[in-house]
């Protein structure tokens, strides 16, 4: 979508930003005009990433609640605010860290690997984190002899079990957007724009995962594409990345596996949204300190271990 953000808005940002040393991140499925606006843009990975390396005082997270909480455990000397309180991930909610405690008192001798996509309380419960872009190197960096716990996510899980030949206990954890992509979409859309090749994330579902070329996190998506082999793709994941995708390589062309598959959290965040939270430091986001070391310890394991792709 084209549009052009008004000049004021932007100074008044500016202005907001320098008044509290203030940097803003942004998720690759942000609308459009705030991943437009954001000093970084970035997956879970490199965002948690900046978010640990920044100098500012302050970051204003534009994504959802888990990541505004990940930066928080990373820098608790920083005010770390989420512009729109309910931006939540029903993801996250779908384990709490009672349960996770259940499922270890199950396999008391199993590792826990904890998607990001989950809360403060349940990396605190988990041995290692992990994003999509790093979840089959933080496995396979694990010792052979060892079962593996893997929550939330039942999709990402089955896409690591299947990379690194381990046998994972899952969770039936799931997104609640990518679950709305269809193997009849990837069929649809294939026949329709031959020859595109199809970026599919790992947390679609294992029949849309069978149809793609390539299974990516939304960073690696970007650096596929950029490397132009190909110029013409399918994209299975929210849509809010063909935004930036179409501005990094304005030749190629863009397709949404389905225009349904829209995150309504992600969308909460407005530019009216980053202001006010500028304005009136809200919402800060904060950990409790014994969680937070415990989580931390979860966090730096998953730092450490870079993507190979
Ligand atoms: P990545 O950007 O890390 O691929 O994650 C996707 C996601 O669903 C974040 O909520
Ligand atoms: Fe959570 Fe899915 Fe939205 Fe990502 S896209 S924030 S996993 S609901």
């Amino acid at each position: 979508m084209k549009y052009e953000i008004d000049k004021q808005v932007i100074k008044k940002i500016e202005r907001l930003k320098e008044r509290r040393n203030a940097v803003i991140l942004a998720h690759n499925y942000q609308p459009g005009e705030i991943q437009d606006l954001a000093d970084f843009t970035g997956d879970s990975l490199g965002l948690s990433i900046r978010a640990a390396r920044t100098d500012a005082d302050t970051i204003v997270f534009c994504g959802v609640r888990f990541m505004a909480e990940t930066a928080a455990i990373l820098s608790p000397e920083k005010a770390v605010l989420l512009p729109e309180k309910s931006a939540g991930c029903p993801m996250a909610d779908m384990i709490t860290a009672e349960q996770l405690r259940e499922l270890k008192r199950e396999n008391p001798d199993a590792l826990v690997v904890c998607y990001v996509n989950s809360s403060a309380e349940v990396k605190a419960e988990s041995d290692y984190c992990c994003t999509s872009a790093n979840a089959v190197e933080v496995v396979n960096s694990l010792p052979q002899d060892r079962r593996i716990v893997f929550v939330p996510d039942q999709h990402l899980g089955r896409f690591v079990a299947e990379r690194t030949g381990r046998d994972l206990i899952l969770w039936p954890g799931y997104c609640t957007t990518h679950v709305l992509i269809t193997e009849q979409d990837i069929k649809t859309a294939r026949a329709k724009y031959c020859n595109a090749v199809v970026m599919a994330h790992p947390e679609c579902s294992e029949p849309v995962k069978e149809l793609a070329d390539e299974l990516l996190s939304t960073g690696q998506m970007l650096k596929f594409a950029a490397k132009g082999t190909t110029q013409r793709f399918i994209v299975a994941t929210e849509i809010g990345i063909i935004h930036t995708l179409k501005k990094q390589n304005p030749e190629a062309e863009f397709y949404p596996a389905s225009e349904r598959a829209v995150c309504p959290n992600m969308k909460k965040i407005t530019l009216d949204k980053v202001i006010g939270s500028l304005e009136d430091m809200q919402f800060e986001t904060t950990v409790p300190e014994p969680i937070r070391t415990r989580a931390r310890k979860s966090l730096d394991r998953m730092v450490e271990i870079l993507p190979t792709r």
